[in-house]
């Protein structure tokens, strides 16, 4: 790229909601053109920055943003990294196999230092189209699309894509970072990231239609979606990492949706609706698909959501009429051969035209598990996990031991899920324990969401605090299936689990405002759920408000922290309380956990949560309605800071905020901008953003680190 590229408007027209009609189109095939596959008739309950945010602050700090831009590395003097994440000593790797030093728990953090009061000074809303941190903090891009992952691969090189060079590249829209120490010191690690989707308007020079594309462009598109695994070093002890780019890196793995297998597991593996002409058997799949959040596991595997998997198949037209309401409640057209905005892989691979291969979106829509630390095996997925648009799955040892995996359905008026395994979780370093829990999501029972309100009656759309001070409630976990036993009437255990929102339809699960990420914080045992947005939330016809997604055409969303019962993670009933409604603080329908709004930041459409080592709660947002680029913010979730939200970056124009991950040591952030300059109207001749590097747009992955080498916030 020498050319200087042409910019467009950075106001571009926004149409679906607070989401680009370009994002809309190639993120989830325009599932907001549809109406909400959800049509079953189960019951529902019915400053920015401290005083001085002004007009002259907005355009001082975006001055600032840009001079930290400038900063090169830490600074001499920087403090050296204190105790760092580690996987503690084990036993060497039979076979010379490339493995890490031992294997613990790979969610611990470590013990951090200073006080976890979030000190930073926020960062007001702006529409820059650079990444802004707070003054005190500097970033760098530790990789983008294109970048080399496998020691062989070739440079990027915009006008000679192929297949084969992108298979060894890093793919594109990255999406869950998760980051996975390599060794004790805190010095190296591996870094695994999703790829969710493609922007074919922004990758290919010249690009029209999809029907135009050639069938090599189709598979280098394939070849962008998937996971990487990269290792990565940490520079001169601060909280700056950059990737290896010398020596073996056994670890390093590009998966992708057209080459890598995936075993089954789990109750419904081999089962009739799982089998294609291909795989007879129904146990093996080619491919991962729209692999959006994730989760890192206490044995050190990394788990990946398949997302919006509906928008790559054709021909659901074709299937039997019989069959074609359960491809619909999962957003397949039934009513055309070709769905608005289809991607036409069907060109490169029949089995993609459900015409001739019915069952195959059926094999997509799991829960995946990667061992980073054996770039041999095969990943799976997760039949006992439930099937449906996985956002992610994250996991905690619950007192008893059963692992429990917390999961969310990201669709309007769909589920709340966990799942709670059969057998216990193994601590310590030897293989044989680890072999043992890396069989842990493979049997268990999977349970979905129902709640109640307490002020039912005061809940009229507008999102007003009821008089009892709260949204809250007390919740059930419905059984689904437990093992191979189904708990809904008229349906299989695998048909539960392969059709898994209809089997909650059936039992009454409550439909929520888009289900994003769903996080147990490690230290309290609490989960925390992202709920985004829900612009159908109260229309003619739908579901109307209840008091955990109260406000009419939800175009922010909200935040609701569940407390499992006796602080066990395998209760069946629970307490819920929605402690951030989000919005403009100036809103009257926000909710800060009843602080001082004048000192909140203004948050939309939360998407992500992490928590750092304190136990502050991070939350990154996708589609912001309140006009600002993305960004994400922190607030403490226990003691008298609670509610006090506060902005720490923003990602470029365009892009969406998404990671996030706070290292156990509390001295790096991570974060994957995802879709930067994703505007309407946008291409690789006319691009709405030139991040990172001053041509076209790259989706990458950033780290954010303190100058002065202290803990992240505080
Ligand atoms: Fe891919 Fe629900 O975000
Ligand atoms: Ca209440
Ligand atoms: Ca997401």
């Amino acid at each position: 790229m020498s050319e200087p590229r042409r910019l467009l408007p950075l106001l571009g027209t926004r149409r679906h909601g607070s989401r680009t009609a370009m994002t809309c189109l190639y993120r989830c095939g325009n599932a907001c053109d549809h109406p909400a596959p959800n049509r079953s008739d189960n019951p529902y309950f019915a400053d920015l920055v401290d005083a001085e945010v002004t007009r002259r602050g907005v355009v001082r700090a975006g001055a600032a943003g840009a001079l930290v831009l400038g900063v090169g590395g830490a600074p001499a003097g920087t403090t050296p990294a204190a105790a760092a994440p580690a996987a503690p000593q084990g036993t060497a790797a039979p076979g010379g196999s490339p493995v890490p030093p031992g294997f613990g728990d790979f969610t611990a953090p470590a013990r951090h230092t200073g006080s976890g009061a979030l000190t930073f000074r926020p960062i007001p809303p702006n529409r820059l189209d650079s990444l802004v941190v707070p003054n005190g903090y500097d970033h760098s891009v530790l990789i983008r699309w294109g970048d080399p992952v496998l020691p062989d691969a070739p440079g990027f090189d915009l006008g000679r894509q192929t297949a084969a060079r992108q298979s060894k590249q890093f793919g594109y829209n990255n999406d869950y970072v998760g980051v996975l120490p390599l060794d004790r010191q805190g010095r190296r690690a591996l870094l695994v990231v999703n790829h969710e989707y493609t922007n074919e308007d922004l990758m290919f020079p010249g690009f029209t239609t999809f029907e135009a594309m050639s069938v090599e462009q189709v598979r280098v598109t394939m070849a962008a979606h998937g996971m990487s695994v990269v290792e990565i070093e940490r520079v001169d002890g601060t909280g700056r990492w950059r990737v290896v780019t010398r020596g073996r890196r056994p670890y390093n793995r590009r998966v992708t949706a057209h080459q890598t297998r995936f075993d089954l597991t789990g109750p419904a593996a081999g089962s009739p609706w799982l089998r294609t002409a291909a795989d007879q058997r129904g146990r093996v799949v080619v491919g991962t698909l729209n692999n959006c959040a994730g989760g890192t596991t206490p044995w050190g595997t990394v788990l990946s959501g398949e997302e919006n998997f509906n928008q790559y198949f054709v021909g659901g037209d074709q299937v039997p009429a019989q069959d074609q309401p359960r491809l619909a409640r999962y957003g397949i057209t039934t009513t055309a051969r070709y769905p608005t905005g289809s991607r036409r892989w069907e060109r490169a691979d029949e089995r993609f035209d459900l015409s001739k291969h019915p069952n195959e979106a059926n094999r997509f829509g799991w829960i995946v598990e990667i061992d980073p630390f054996d770039p041999e095996s095969r990943p799976r997925k997760h039949t006992a996990l439930g099937r449906f648009k996985h956002e992610g799955a994250n996991v905690i040892v619950a007192r008893s031991g059963h692992v429990v995996a917390y999961m969310g359905d990201d669709e309007r008026f769909d589920y709340l899920y966990k799942f709670v395994s059969d057998r216990k979780y193994r601590s310590g370093d030897s293989w044989a324990a680890r072999r043992h829990n890396l069989s842990l999501l493979e049997s268990g029972t999977l349970y979905v969401a129902r709640l109640g309100q307490t002020s039912a009656g005061e809940i009229d759309g507008s999102g007003r605090l009821p008089s009892d001070g709260a949204f809250d409630g007390r919740g059930e976990w419905i059984r689904l299936v437990s093992g191979d036993r189904s708990y809904v009437d008229g349906m299989t255990a695998a048909e539960v689990l392969v059709f898994t929102r209809l089997a909650a339809d059936r039992v009454g699960a409550t439909k929520m405002d888009r289900p994003e990420d769903v996080e147990p914080s490690l230290r309290t045992g609490k989960v925390y759920v992202a709920l985004t947005n829900n612009s159908e939330r109260g229309a003619a016809g739908k579901p109307a408000a209840d008091e955990a997604n109260p406000r009419v055409g939800n175009r922010h969303g909200q935040i609701l922290e569940l407390v499992e019962d006796a602080g066990d993670n395998t209760a069946r009933t629970f307490g819920w309380s929605l402690p951030i409604v989000c919005g403009d603080p100036a809103d009257p329908s926000t909710y800060f956990a009843g602080y001082d709004k004048a000192k909140v930041s203004p948050i939309s459409c939360p998407d992500n949560v992490a928590f750092d080592a304190a136990g502050n709660l991070w939350i990154s947002t996708d589609g912001n309605a309140l006009g600002s680029n993305d960004g994400l913010f922190a607030t403490a979730v226990e003691g008298p800071e609670r509610g006090h939200l506060k902005q720490f970056l923003t990602v470029p124009i365009g892009a969406e905020t998404c990671g996030p991950l706070i290292t156990g040591d509390n001295r790096s952030v991570f974060v994957a901008v995802q879709h930067p300059g994703e505007l309407p109207g946008a291409s690789v001749d006319a691009p709405a953003s030139t991040w990172p590097d001053g041509d076209v747009a790259k989706p990458g992955v950033v780290v954010a680190w303190r100058l002065d080498g202290g803990p992240i916030g505080s």
